[in-house]
């Protein structure tokens, strides 16, 4: 048995429908949670990141599934539910919010670090600055959702870098559902996961990745780097890899999120204290939370235990 069928199995079905009460008076200080928000699950990737490398920090992760896809909405309305989230976060005490989605980042990163009470940070920043550390030939391809390419905001972020990279966006306005769909089968697809790891690694999935990403792969842009600028692209590394071929890097902002994270808390002296006792707490808008959580558990990598679910009409009154 794999450590993702344990990790399933293993999931407290009470813990999961009636989450424990959290953080309670160790909520003040530096063992305040980190606020982590994606449109659902893709932002997981990077919550995986900051479990891993700040062992000792807590989590509060807000995935507004029902609403998900972002990539396919406007700016505004996009806008409007990073601060929703925003301000649900901030309410529940934590020291500083992760937008772990660059669709968000794109949209709201701004307005959200200009109204929210809390710091705020993105992954876009991040994301360039692991295409320029990454990229030899100066060309780096961008793959994204449609809203993010069009923003223009990792061109902006890569070329206030190093204003000499050309950078050619790609959007892939399919992958998000082909991961989300994929994903909310997931009942179905422990055996898989139980034989391989790379579940989406499919015929069907590597036909369709092919035919998006021809553009940079034909078009002559000749770029050394690929930045997958959606936190759900990591899910679909193995497809991507195959159609860009060995000679292309594929690079993606969860580490270097991480990373910036870490000096933050570092320099304003607010790291989680070294015996502090982690807790990780997911909110989903979904109606399904049995399904978000056999879902985000795989891409979490250890069973969420605590989920609660947020009404929109919740969200929408804040
Ligand atoms: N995970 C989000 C991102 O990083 C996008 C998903 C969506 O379209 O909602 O861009």
């Amino acid at each position: 048995m794999t450590s993702s069928h344990d990790a399933l199995d293993s999931l407290d079905q009470r813990s999961v429908y009636a989450a424990p009460p959290f953080f309670g008076s160790a909520g003040a200080g530096n063992n305040r949670p980190i606020g982590v928000f994606d449109s659902g699950l893709g932002g997981l990737t990077v919550a995986r990141c900051i479990a891993t490398s700040l062992p000792h920090e807590s989590i509060y992760y807000v995935g507004d599934t029902k609403r998900c896809p972002y990539g396919v909405r406007s700016e505004e309305e996009v806008r409007s539910f990073v601060m929703q989230a925003g301000r649900w976060l901030a309410e529940r005490d934590i020291k500083i919010m992760v937008i772990a989605c660059n669709t968000a980042t794109a949209a709201g990163l701004r307005i959200a670090q200009q109204l929210l009470p809390v710091p705020v940070i993105g992954v876009i920043a991040p994301g360039a600055r692991a295409a320029i550390n990454s990229t030899r030939t100066r060309k780096v391809g961008v793959l994204a959702t449609s809203l993010t390419v069009r923003s223009g905001a990792y061109m902006r972020a890569i070329q206030d870098l190093d204003a000499g990279v050309d950078v050619y966006g790609c959007p892939a306005p399919s992958f998000v559902e082909i991961v989300e769909r994929e994903l909310a089968t997931g009942a179905h697809l422990q055996e898989r996961w139980l034989q391989n790891g790379d579940i989406f690694d499919t015929q069907e999935n590597r036909i369709e990745v092919e035919r998006t990403l021809a553009p940079i792969v034909n078009g002559g842009a000749h770029v050394d780097t690929v930045v997958l600028g959606c936190t759900h692209f990591p899910l679909l590394a193995g497809p991507i890899r195959h159609a860009l071929g060995p000679e292309v890097r594929v690079v993606s902002s969860a580490e270097e999120t991480t990373r910036e994270l870490r000096d933050i808390l570092e320099r304003r002296e607010q790291l989680a204290d070294a015996g502090n006792e982690p807790q990780h707490r997911f909110a989903t808008t979904s109606d399904n939370i049995a399904e978000f959580a056999a879902a985000g558990s795989f891409i979490f990598g250890q069973p969420l235990k605590s989920i609660e679910h947020i009404s929109l009409d919740e969200l929408k009154s804040i």
